[in-house]
């Protein structure tokens, strides 16, 4: 296109000569249709202003210019405002549009960053989502354990409520026949000596004496029964002197019932021990040294009661033979509570029990439980 502007620059020539040539100046629509034309070539207000700049040049040189040049100037001046017209309307219009372009533009980067902005709160969110449900499930899973494990307990706890009943029902059984054996039969047997004594009023003095005598016998033999009865029901003595007053009268019992030989070497301080807890530990001798009278066939049984950090341990070692800890307590059938009791009573002040029995060398039963001297009551 700008090809044309040597054509349109002689054009805008020719058409400046007739306008400054004429009388009336009519090159005003002249000028807008080259200043059109200079547009559709392509070429910009410098150019035409370099086209006028040749024109002048050129009709300066020729001799009308020279006679009225002043006037001629302003003439050409105005020619090529007419000129300048439809390029600065174009212009003008392009300034507008890029106006309207850059406004646009700027609308667009906002709506752009504010869909962004959307667009990380969007992702933020599902993030935020993702997240909750993954605690929701893990949280599901958390309480579909807890459910299974309290069910687990729950079986545990009736299974060891229905064995204390009928470890209940055992020790009234067991009682019952002590009461009927022991007490009872003693007590028929004073009636048969007061009856004796009825007739023996008639004899004499030396055998209403000796009657007497027997009798009493039978009643201390009843009173020592019942005492007996009520010793390994609950010890007074542990509740009045203490754990190892209690531990030694009971040891007394069972090593003349048994025909062992109890040795008991213990820690004063464990009488700084609560109530509660001294009585976990004399069950737990009771039971152990129950069980090697039962079970041990043994000869000697040693037990010691020794601090050691944090605990009070207690030790109940017999040399009887030994059997197999594990397999009897886990036994399914198992309907014996005093191993399983003993564990229970020491785990709920938050001590441990662990039992070892080996061939040869006997069984050792031992408890220890949470002690700390200046807490202790
Ligand atoms: N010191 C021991 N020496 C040898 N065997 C033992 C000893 N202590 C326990 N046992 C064995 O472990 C079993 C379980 O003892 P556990 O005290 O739980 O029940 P039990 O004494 O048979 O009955 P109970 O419920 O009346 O105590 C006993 O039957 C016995 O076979
Ligand atoms: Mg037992």
């Amino acid at each position: 296109m700008k090809k044309r502007a040597p054509e349109l620059a002689q054009r805008y020539l020719t058409a400046l000569r007739e306008h400054l040539g004429s009388r009336r100046p009519s090159g005003a629509a002249t000028a807008r249709e080259l200043g059109h034309e200079v547009m559709s070539g392509g070429l910009n207000t410098l150019e035409l202003a370099r086209m006028h700049e040749q024109a002048l040049v050129v009709l300066a040189a020729s001799h009308d210019f020279a006679n009225a040049r002043n006037g001629m100037i302003r003439r050409a001046g105005n020619f090529f405002t007419e000129a300048l017209i439809p390029l600065e309307k174009v212009q003008r219009a392009t300034r507008h549009s890029l106006k309207q372009l850059q406004q646009r533009a700027e609308t667009l980067r906002l709506h752009t960053a504010a869909l962004a902005a959307g667009n990380r709160q969007l992702k933020r969110e599902v993030r935020r989502r993702k997240a909750g449900e993954e605690a929701v499930k893990k949280g599901k899973a958390h309480y579909q354990l807890l459910f299974v494990q309290s069910q687990f307990m729950q079986k545990k706890l009736r299974h060891l409520a229905r064995q204390i009943l009928s470890a209940q029902e055992d020790e009234r059984r067991e009682i019952s026949r002590e009461l009927h054996d022991e007490v009872v039969q003693t007590l028929v047997g004073i009636n048969v000596e007061l009856a004796a004594l009825g007739r023996a009023a008639a004899m004499g003095i030396g055998a209403l004496r000796a009657k007497i005598a027997s009798t009493q016998r039978l009643v201390e033999k009843s009173v020592s029964a019942v005492h007996q009865f009520a010793r390994e029901l609950r010890p007074a003595v542990l509740d009045d002197l203490g754990l190892i007053p209690a531990l030694h009268a009971y040891m007394k019992i069972v090593a003349a019932r048994k025909k062992l030989k109890i040795r008991l070497t213990a820690f004063a301080g464990v009488e700084t021990l609560d109530s509660a807890r001294r009585i976990v530990l004399y069950r737990v001798a009771q039971e152990a040294l129950t069980n090697v009278g039962r079970h041990a066939q043994a000869s000697a049984v040693a037990m010691s009661i020794v601090a050691i950090p944090g605990a009070i341990r207690m030790e109940v070692h017999d040399n009887g033979k030994s059997f197999q800890v594990p397999q009897t307590l886990s036994a399914k059938a198992n309907k014996r509570l005093g191993l399983l009791g003993m564990r229970e009573r020491v785990e709920m002040v938050g001590g441990a029990l662990t039992i070892e029995s080996a061939p040869g060398q006997g069984t050792t039963v031992r408890a220890e439980i949470p002690f700390c001297p200046t807490t202790a009551a």
